[in-house]
């Protein structure tokens, strides 16, 4: 039997920097990291091909299909494709498709891997709600907006920063109301404010507290 899997879940509004911490701590830890929002982007950009129709057995077969290195892909971040998933990601059939997915490399991450770290809406109280560390990311709106800005400018994307801006907010909506899997605030959450913290002071933050839990639970 393979030895209990340490897990941490972080989740977050648009653009919070969830995505760079889960990956720091991923290294630094020798943990799976998985960025779930670009699953949900995936489909949107699958979506947007197919004329805007959802078709659940295409949708099922492409997440089956899907390798990290899929992920990996740039153009996933257009201000497009992440309003096309806001909106797929309201829908309960594709999260059952999507969660599938995310909950069997939540269990079982590849071997060489001693635990998991994922980003996203609902990691903390649906993938993972036993989660050994559970982190609520944030920042003010405005500060979101100008990173994502300056991100989305470096690869080369055609946008202003007021599109983005309102991108995020729209995004914010969607994700805090829907029915299904909104976005909320576990009670046994870390709420992180990372508004006024740079990426090194934030890692610390969650290095810390990973620590700690691992050196209680061997
Ligand atoms: O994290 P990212 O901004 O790439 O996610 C894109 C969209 O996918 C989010 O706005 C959200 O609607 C959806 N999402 C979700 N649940 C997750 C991850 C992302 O609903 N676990």
């Amino acid at each position: 039997m393979r030895k209990k899997i340490f897990q941490v879940a972080i989740d977050s509004p648009a653009a919070s920097g969830a995505g760079t911490q889960a990956k720091l701590i991923s290294k630094y830890f020798n943990f799976y990291y998985l960025d779930t929002g670009k699953l949900y982007r995936i489909l949107g950009k699958l979506f947007i091909k197919n004329n805007k129709k959802i078709n659940y057995s295409l949708f099922k077969k492409k997440i089956k299909s899907t390798k990290p290195f899929h992920l990996k892909n740039k153009n996933l971040l257009s201000n497009e494709i992440g309003i096309t998933s806001a909106f797929l990601a309201k829908n309960k059939k594709i999260r059952v498709l999507v969660n599938e997915y995310q909950k069997k490399i939540a269990r079982n991450p590849p071997r060489k891997f001693k635990g998991v770290c994922f980003d996203g809406r609902d990691i903390t109280y649906a993938i993972m709600p036993k989660a050994d560390v559970k982190i609520f990311m944030t920042a003010n709106v405005k500060i979101r907006a100008k990173r994502r800005y300056l991100e989305l400018k470096k690869l080369g994307h055609k946008i202003t920063l007021n599109e983005v801006l309102l991108n995020i907010k729209k995004r914010d909506k969607s994700d805090f109301t829907r029915k299904v899997s909104p976005l909320k605030i576990c009670d046994d959450a870390i709420i992180i404010d990372n508004s006024k913290l740079n990426i090194k002071q934030c890692f610390k933050i969650i290095k810390n507290e990973v620590e700690k839990t691992l050196k209680r639970s061997s």
